[in-house]
């Protein structure tokens, strides 16, 4: 068992173990409590206010001494002065733990809720996706001309669809025998259409004729918000919109904090990377329920975001962009893998995220500065 002491947070119930002398906010950031900071930590925000509880919880199984937290510093009395803190509140971001503790997350202090949807506009659009349905009569094996069963696939996308040079993964080979067994050598083959750099792609591989559809994710990646909406790729109906707050909030409200964040905390990068990808598996998560479908039918999503979430979102240390003159790992165009990014969406699904563009400076002449 632990000897560090034990940090109960209310009301989520969080809780956890956490050596002395660590400050309340990290303890929260650790846990996922939704403890709120603009100022990523340096005491000049007070959002981070929490109010901490003393005696004996028995239904926590803790009993909380008077030092249990850190002395109130002069810190927290510059603030109070200047702006006023209410009796028994304290600076998450100054008051360090000493010893078991049971902290109350005022409301005004969480991270709520809030534009969690944003509309797609309704456009006419013509339709040009890049993973289609294609059904197909294979060859059966026969001895006297040997061949595999994946090139008689293949060789019926060239000669019925006119697809060339069609390539597929190991994941497409485990599941390929029996279906076309099972479809008695009719399939139905959903086909990353691939582009200048890329072949043809085998992405899924239905038994006889698939009745259903493939689907695309469009993902709006804000500071605050992630929006995304669910297209099925033979309509082009948007099925299902969708949002969550984006859960590094609590990393710093506005982008220069969670540089801060990352500038001032080692492996800080990594906790923002790991918040934002969780948040984004939560929100596709959700969004698949609304609409009904399996997750594993999503096969495209396309990703825009300002170059902070765009480097955070990829596990970029975004350093370079807290200073001059902020220098962007890649401001390019990026084709990548969902699995690549921890998504659990169609594991071979593509993820392609948009160019990051500077901000034009009023008067029209560019920024370099990327926030
Ligand atoms: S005062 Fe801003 S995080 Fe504590």
């Amino acid at each position: 068992m632990s000897s560090d002491p034990l940090v109960i947070f209310t009301p989520s119930g969080k809780r956890g173990n956490f050596p002395v002398g660590t400050p309340v906010l990290t303890a929260a950031r650790q846990l996922g409590v939704d403890l709120d900071s603009v100022c990523g930590g340096r005491g000049i925000c007070s959002k981070c206010q929490i109010t901490p509880s003393y005696g004996e919880f028995s239904k926590h199984g803790v009993t909380v001494e008077d030092n249990a937290l850190s002395e109130w510093n002069k810190v927290e009395q510059r603030y109070k002065d200047k702006r006023g803190l209410i009796d028994g509140r304290r600076l998450g971001c100054q008051a360090t733990v000493q010893g078991d503790v049971v902290i109350d997350v005022p409301p005004e202090s969480q991270v709520h809720r809030q534009v969690v949807r944003k509309r797609a506009e309704a456009r006419d659009i013509t339709m040009n996706p890049s993973t289609r349905l294609f059904y197909v009569e294979v060859e059966e094996p026969d001895m006297h001309k040997p061949s595999g069963d994946m090139e008689r696939l293949i060789e019926a996308l060239e000669t019925q669809w006119d697809l060339k040079g069609v390539k597929t993964d190991l994941h497409i080979l485990h599941v390929l025998q029996p279906v076309l067994r099972k479809g008695n050598w009719k399939v139905t083959v959903a086909v990353h259409l691939g582009d200048e750099s890329h072949p043809p792609k085998i992405m899924h591989i239905w038994p006889g004729y698939y009745e259903g559809t493939v689907y695309g994710l469009a993902v709006d990646l804000g500071s605050t918000t992630i929006a995304a909406h669910l297209c099925d790729l033979k309509s082009g109906e948007v099925v299902a919109s969708s949002g969550i707050m984006n859960p590094q909030i609590r990393f710093g409200e506005d982008l220069m904090s969670r540089v801060s964040y990352s500038m001032m905390n080692k492996g800080g990068d990594q906790e923002m990377t790991r918040a934002v990808r969780e948040g984004m598996n939560a929100l596709f998560t959700q969004i698949a329920a609304e609409a009904e479908i399996d997750k594993a039918l999503i096969v495209d999503a396309v990703f825009v975001c300002n170059p902070v979430m765009h480097h955070l979102f990829l596990g970029i240390d975004p350093f370079e962009l807290g200073q001059a003159p902020f220098a962007l790992g890649t401001s390019n165009a990026l084709a990548l893998r969902a699995s690549e990014l921890d998504l659990n969406i169609h594991p071979a699904a593509r993820v392609y995220l948009l160019p990051c563009i500077a901000r034009p400076r009023r008067g029209g002449r560019r920024s370099s500065c990327p926030l």
